[in-house]
């Protein structure tokens, strides 16, 4: 099994859970997958890119956690709902559900067509609800779980061009908590963690401009620090733990004090 960070905590009530998380393959959803697994989590996972996820689970699998990659496409709501319960039967009862995938493709406002906003909320927001509606029986018949939703700093900037990425990132803290009141009677927490600049592959390849990351850390963020996917992990694993047994329906921003 991988093991845990020794300078960072390790969380005896996610051993043996079963977590699952959507866009698993690359960026944080990755450095879920991975310290969801090294807490000794057995971890199932869903993504477009089959090749990732293939080895991010044989990986896991051959360090002797348990780990199921399986191809689906968050906005084909029918077939990713037969994948969580294709998961649920495989690794028993999803008891942590992390709504990960999302993407944040830019296009100019006045370009933004109908089909491509109905796209950007599928991609974005569509799918939270409807993974919860799949595992909420089964965390009720567990006696609890815990929800995480993947909220977005851009909710609460001013970020030209991603009008539906915004919108749903701004509706999944709406969301959170009206899943928060309709789970709460069965002990499922919902919360939202609201990531800052998270510098992931895509992020570093595809999104910052020379001189962005330099910028956002000398005049944007208060703590001077690079974040990068791991740190929002962290959040992630305290909020699926029992730790966190008594919190639901909110906020966690993890930015770096973006102000
Ligand atoms: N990186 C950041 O700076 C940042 C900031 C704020 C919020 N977030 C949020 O964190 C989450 C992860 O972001 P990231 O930066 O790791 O993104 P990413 O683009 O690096 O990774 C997203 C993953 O989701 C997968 N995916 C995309 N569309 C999919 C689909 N239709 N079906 C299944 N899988 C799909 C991708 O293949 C990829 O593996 C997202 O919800 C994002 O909005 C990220």
């Amino acid at each position: 099994m991988p093991e845990p960070t020794p300078r960072y905590a390790t969380y005896p009530s996610l051993r043996g859970k079963h977590a699952f998380v959507s866009g698993g393959a690359s960026g944080i959803g990755e450095s879920d997958v991975r310290e969801l697994a090294a807490q000794g989590a057995k971890v199932s996972f869903v993504d477009l890119d089959v090749e990732r996820g293939e080895k991010l689970a044989q990986e896991l699998n051959d360090s002797g956690a348990q780990a199921l990659f399986q191809r689906a496409d968050v906005t084909d709501i029918t077939d990713y709902v037969s994948k969580i319960n294709n998961a649920a039967e495989q690794l028993g009862p999803i008891t942590v559900l992390v709504n990960n995938a999302a993407n944040d493709k830019r296009t100019p406002f006045a370009d933004v067509t109908v089909d491509q906003w109905d796209t950007e909320i599928a991609v974005n927001i569509r799918h939270h609800f409807f993974a919860a509606q799949a595992v909420a029986p089964m965390m009720r018949g567990a006696g609890g779980g815990s929800i995480i939703n993947m909220g977005s700093i851009t909710a609460h900037l001013d970020f030209p061009n991603l009008t539906g990425y915004v919108a749903s990132k701004a509706g999944i803290e709406g969301l959170t908590r009206t899943q928060g009141r309709e789970y709460g009677k069965w002990n499922i927490r919902v919360n939202c963690i609201i990531p800052g600049w998270i510098l992931t592959e895509k992020q570093l390849e595809v999104v910052a401009q020379p001189g962005d990351i330099e910028k956002l850390i000398s005049e944007d963020q208060k703590i001077p620090n690079k974040l990068y996917g791991e740190d929002i992990a962290r959040m992630v694993l305290w909020l699926a733990a029992d730790d966190s047994r008594n919190c639901t329906g909110q906020k966690w921003v993890v930015d770096g004090g973006w102000m």
